[in-house]
């Protein structure tokens, strides 16, 4: 009988992505997937090591799992991911877990799988500086089939002093253009709209062939985008650092790559941002989105931020708190900083803004947002868009949802419209984080 595997997926798209990754490399092997941990025979997560509470809701997944394996002998249950490549065989030593496997490591999974057994854990957290899967088609586990995610990259060459994602992902390289535009016309011709492409530095991204052509950021975006008119292309993550008036121009100069930019500025004090390793000042990130305005006037910015990393003083964070209002993100993640064993600031900077301090600080950051989102939704009242509707929307089954080439989510009758449509609509009203819309 085929054998069924189930995988929670914790942690950034581009794990979501992964976990695509790997029920291709098993439905090859013959499992199939289930959505009930309870029929599964294989039990897998796909896990995030960025904070520590990602990792300890890990551990309670873990007995969880446990309990599963006492239930039913045989159940297989293994972690995957970031965390699987930060600790290692110290994921085995509870007896818990049958298989660790790194973001590296996937095409060993059948291996592994056939080599386990009671008593005889398996694992491989090899990196990999050419591993991209290019030749792997992902299983699609979105349910709307309208947005697909492709991954260009791996790993990344940064050390940000906070950042943990270099040791569990490895050094960067990316993925031979021809298989990424070739997904993205697979999936095109599948009836998906949009593709989001992936990395944790995409403006980094650069392939050379074995002929030495060499194809940067904005040339892939620009191949992607041209495949059809109607097909949507996002992307993330951009670097503040590494952002170009190239890529810039190539999304002015083509209608369907999206009006927005995820933009992570992490801090607006220059001599937090310094002791980050971003690379970058408070003047040189407000430029580049003065760039970005002059450009395209309707892009969507949103960001991500820490509060409280080391050393952080009142000074610091007034100045964090002036950077978002001058700049007027749509949204931000908002983060206390976690600590990450091993990273150049564990090693270096002692962890000294008390947990208090970095929860009110974050609280402050949470709130000015909340005001600032709200601005720049109502700014969009009045205002006619187009959006690619993506299904019913959550809370209210009798409309449907959608996104903005801003990114922004509209709810909005039915209508004819189905998923996978462009719709026109209005913007009557709006909350911080939805605009509300009638058919146009
Ligand atoms: N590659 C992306 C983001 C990777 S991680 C970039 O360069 O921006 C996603 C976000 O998690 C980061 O932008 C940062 O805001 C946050 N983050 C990373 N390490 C963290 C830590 N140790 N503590 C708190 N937040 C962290
Ligand atoms: Fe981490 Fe910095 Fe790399 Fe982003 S760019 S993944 S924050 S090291
Ligand atoms: Fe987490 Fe790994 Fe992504 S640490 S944020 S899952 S790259």
């Amino acid at each position: 009988m085929e054998k069924k595997i189930y995988i929670e997926t914790y942690g950034c798209q581009m794990n979501v992505n992964d976990t695509e990754v790997i029920f291709s490399i098993l439905a090859k092997k013959g499992y199939a997937r289930t959505e009930e941990m309870s029929e599964a025979d294989v039990i897998l997560a796909n896990t995030c090591s960025v904070r520590d509470n990602a990792e300890q809701r890990i551990h309670g997944r873990i007995e969880v799992f446990a309990q599963q394996k006492k239930a039913r002998p045989g159940v297989i249950v293994g972690i995957v991911g970031c965390m699987a490549e930060r600790l290692k065989d110290k994921l085995l030593e509870s007896g818990k877990v049958d298989i660790v496997a790194g973001p590296d490591a996937y095409r060993s999974l059948p291996r592994l799988l056939d080599a386990v057994s009671p008593g005889n854990p398996q694992i491989d957290v090899l990196l990999s500086h050419e591993e991209t899967y290019a030749d792997i088609a992902p299983v699609r586990i979105d349910k709307g089939g309208v947005s697909a995610f492709i991954s260009i990259m791996r790993g990344c060459n940064n050390v940000c002093s906070y950042c943990v994602v270099p040791y569990t992902r490895g050094a960067e390289r990316s993925r031979d253009p021809h298989s990424i535009v070739r997904e993205a016309c697979d999936v095109f011709s599948r009836g998906y709209r949009e593709v989001t492409l992936l990395g944790q530095n995409v403006d980094s991204y650069r392939w050379t062939s074995p002929e030495g052509e060499v194809v940067d950021f904005a040339q892939l975006l620009a191949r992607v985008a041209d495949i059809d008119p109607k097909l949507r292309v996002r992307f993330a993550t951009s670097h503040p650092k590494d952002i170009s008036d190239t890529v810039l121009e190539t999304m002015a100069s083509r209608p369907n790559i999206c009006r927005h930019i995820h933009l992570p500025v992490q801090s607006g004090s220059n001599r937090l941002l310094e002791k980050m390793r971003r690379r970058y000042t408070r003047e040189w990130y407000l430029e580049r989105v003065a760039k970005i305005r002059s450009l395209m006037p309707d892009c969507g910015l949103t960001t991500d931020v820490i509060a409280g990393f080391c050393s952080e003083t009142e000074e610091d964070h007034a100045l964090t708190l002036s950077l978002f209002r001058e700049v007027g993100f749509d949204s931000a993640f908002m983060f206390a900083y976690s600590e990450r064993p091993g990273t150049l600031a564990a090693r270096h900077y002692p962890d000294d803004v008390p947990q208090d301090v970095k929860v009110r600080r974050l609280n402050e950051i949470i709130a000015l947002q909340n005001e600032m989102s709200l601005q720049r939704y109502r700014a969009q009242v009045g205002r006619t868009l187009e959006v690619l509707v993506e299904g019913p929307s959550k809370r209210d089954p009798g409309r449907l949802c959608g996104r903005a080439s801003n990114n922004m989510m509209c709810v909005f009758p039915a209508g004819a419209y189905r998923a996978g449509d462009y719709a026109t609509v209005k913007v009557t009203a709006c909350t911080s984080a939805t605009l509300i819309c009638e058919l146009a």
